[in-house]
């Protein structure tokens, strides 16, 4: 049953490809074909075990132990805000947070209510209490651009990596709020029962190993 391994949750789609690319550039760890409908996988020489699972899943898998480790944005961590540590900033997967919205869009007037699309309706709430702005949350799954084309929303709170989106539906960025990118995860139980072979998986995941 491979008991000894670890297992570590992976995010399909954009996170995942650039996970495999710096995995395959470092050379120390097997690379896994995302490409396939598998959702588990060996690297049987550095005993780890991938599940392949939606971004914002990975959070739940870690925080229930079902896997030790988690490849995620620090864009659903904010969302989520889940009990568990935060061992490395991977350094790809860079994106921001922005508020966008057609031109001229105002975000802050002290009377009026400002309708927000996201899919991040946390860090949308948490933000805007903090600058005092009263809003109303629109929780969307995708395609949030829509929303200020037809009316749904005033703004969107979203990730913006190219700004290609944004920009091929007309709006703009209004303000940044932060900055994202890919962090390695651990269930707090893991971490302290296999902290030896966890900070070594660290290494491999930087690049280095023992024999450097
Ligand atoms: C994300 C995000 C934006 C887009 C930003 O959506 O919600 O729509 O990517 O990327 P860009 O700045 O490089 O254009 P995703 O591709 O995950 O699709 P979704 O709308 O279905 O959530």
């Amino acid at each position: 049953m491979r008991k000894d391994y670890l297992t570590l949750a992976l995010a399909k789609g954009r996170l995942g490809k650039s996970l495999m690319k710096e995995i395959e550039e470092n050379g120390k760890l097997q690379s896994i074909d995302l490409d396939s409908r598998k959702l588990i996988f060996f690297d049987d020489k550095n005993k780890i075990r991938y599940m392949v699972v939606k971004p914002i899943d990975v959070i739940t898998y870690v925080e229930k132990g079902v896997a030790d480790l988690g490849v995620v944005g620090r864009d659903n961590l904010l969302e989520a805000q889940g009990d568990l540590y935060e061992l490395l900033d991977l350094g790809f997967g860079k994106c921001k947070f922005s508020i966008a919205g057609v031109k001229g869009q105002k975000l802050y007037q002290k009377d009026s209510i400002l309708k927000i699309a996201t899919k991040y309706p946390n860090v949308a709430m948490k933000y805007f209490q903090s600058k005092q702005q009263k809003i109303d949350i629109i929780k969307l799954n995708g395609s949030v651009e829509l929303a200020p084309l037809v009316g749904l929303a005033d703004v969107i709170v979203d990730i913006v990596e190219t700004g290609h989106t944004i920009k091929a539906n007309g709006l703009e960025i209004l303000e940044d709020m932060f900055d994202i990118s890919a962090k390695l995860i651990a269930n707090r139980v893991s971490y302290r029962f296999k902290q030896s072979e966890i900070n070594k998986l660290c290494d491999l995941l930087e690049g280095r190993n023992e024999d450097d």
